[in-house]
Order: structure tokens, then sequence, then C-alpha cells
């Protein structure tokens, strides 16, 4: 069947993203590059993508004259060659990405609550594909966002989407499951439904504690309980009482309970004293 033009059009541009993505990747692997900025010590890499779109009209993006793409796994030895194939994490960023989602997640609403002035550093831990990230970076005109995975899949997307539309406030960070390695720069750390797959949560949101500036804050938000159209199997659910208590024994104390901002998640906002 021969899909509609939009779609086609849309292909056409997965497609040449999927090709800058890989040619940014190996040309980081063939040439070194310079050192970069990094705004964290120990093994986490922070690569910021402060470039320009690489797309323009009639440039070829593997022109030698490009001046070289900064790649973040190439650089922690993460080779693309290694990782899994795009069409498994190509639907996994479907999930997250789908269209019906924004109905409930209301991402909008959700950036509104989080009361930014504009000008702070946001640490989106778990970012998954960015579905938050490039949100919360259009909010910061003057501050900027550290997306987070541990996925180096997710990395590579993210990277990629940055660079590919120019989003010059959002860098990315391949992160390790143990250590949530937010920060001291770090005015909010935004954590989505990622507490759940966290094996140890008293002793990670302990770290996490630890890593943020007093003042910073915390912002989670998980499933709540009973019977609903999303969200995990209930045995790893949070519920409210739980995600606030994890919190406090953390050291955190409660800042903003918004229970009815979401239908089927549980908003939260802890700050450090
Ligand atoms: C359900 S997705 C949510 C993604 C994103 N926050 C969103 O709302 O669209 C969970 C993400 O958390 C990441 N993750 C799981 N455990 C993590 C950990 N310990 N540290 C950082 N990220 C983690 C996963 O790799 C995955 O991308």
């Amino acid at each position: 069947m021969k899909a509609p033009a939009a779609n086609q059009g849309k292909q056409g541009l997965f497609v040449m993203v999927l090709f800058v993505g890989t040619a940014a990747c190996t040309k980081g692997r063939a040439k070194p590059e310079p050192p970069m900025t990094l705004v964290r010590p120990a093994s986490q890499v922070v690569v910021k993508t402060t470039r320009e779109p690489i797309l323009d009209a009639g440039q070829s993006t593997l022109d030698s004259g490009n001046p070289a793409i900064e790649c973040p796994l190439a650089k922690q030895g993460i080779h693309t060659a290694d990782l899994r194939p795009f069409k498994d994490t190509e639907k996994y960023i479907a999930f997250l990405e789908r269209p019906d989602r924004v109905k409930w997640q209301r991402p909008d609403a959700i950036v509104a609550a989080l009361a930014l002035v504009g000008n702070e550093t946001v640490v989106d831990l778990g970012a998954g594909s960015g579905y938050f990230s490039f949100r919360l970076a259009a909010a910061l005109p003057r501050g900027s966002v550290v997306a987070m995975d541990i996925q180096p899949e997710m990395v590579r997307h993210m990277h990629h989407k940055a660079m590919t539309e120019g989003v010059q406030n959002l860098h990315v960070v391949l992160g390790k499951a143990e250590d949530p390695g937010v920060s001291q720069e770090a005015d909010l750390v935004f954590v989505c439904d990622v507490l759940h797959h966290v094996p140890n949560q008293p002793v990670w949101l302990g770290k996490l504690a630890d890593e943020m500036k007093v003042g910073a804050r915390l912002a989670l938000i998980e499933f709540k309980e009973g019977k609903l159209p999303q969200g995990p199997p209930e045995n790893l659910k949070l519920p409210r009482t739980k995600l606030i208590e994890l919190a406090k024994n953390a050291g955190l104390v409660l800042d903003t309970d918004k229970p009815n901002l979401l239908p089927y998640q549980t908003f939260l906002v802890f700050r450090k004293p």
C-alpha cells in the first residue's frame, strides 16, 4: 500500500535524521575530536549540542568541510554498531511519543506546574526519547536541560534530534543505573515514570538527594494505583504515600502537591532544605 504524501515526507525526514546521526557517530569514531565540555566529573559524558541545524539545503552532511559532530557514545568507547538494532529502539521511542499520550500526560500543564523562571538548569533524569526534555528546553530561553538516560540508544536518539533540530540548550548524558549522577548545577531534577524502574529506590533517591544542591527541587511523576488504561503492572506502581515516604527518608521536603493535575499519575515536587 502506498503511504500518504504526508507520511512519505515524515519518512524522508526520518531517514535523513538517521543518516545524519549515523554519519555523526561514524565521523566521531574515525577522527579524534577536541575535548568536549564536561559539566560532571567521573565517567559520564556530557555533550553540549550547541551547533546550528546541520541539514542546510544543498549541503552534504559528509562534506569534509563541515565541522566534526560530537558523538556522546563514541567518546565513551561505545560504538553504534554495538547498540540494539534501531528498529527495536524505534518501537520504544514510538511508544513514548505515541500521539494519544499528550491527552493524559498533559506535558504543557506539567511544564507550567513546574513554575520555571526560564534561566534554570533542569536535569531530565531517565529522559527516554526526550519527550519532556525538548519541551523543557523550549521553556528555558536562558537556561538549559541535561537529558540523562542509561540506555545508549536513547542517548543517541536525543543527541541526533537536538542536532538536527538545532536545539542549543539541550545537553545529552549517558548515565549509570546505580548512580543518578546529577550535577550540582541542577535547580530542578525531573523524574517521570522512572523511579518504578529503579531496583533499590531508597538508596538511589538517597544518592540523588545528596547530589542535589540546597534549594534544588525534585519533581516525581508516577502512575496512580488501580485499574487504568495506561501504566506499569500494579505490583510495580509507587503510591503517592510511598513516594512521599521515600523522598522524606532521602532528606527532601514536600514543596508542591497537585493531586488533580494528571488523570493517571501522581505529581509531586520536593525540595532539598
Ligand atoms: C518509561 S521511560 C520514561 C521516559 C521519560 N521520562 C518520559 O516520561 O517519556 C523510563 C526511562 O528511564 C530510564 N531509566 C531506567 N532506570 C534508570 C536509572 N536508574 N537512571 C536513569 N534512567 C533510567 C530508561 O532507560 C527509560 O528510558
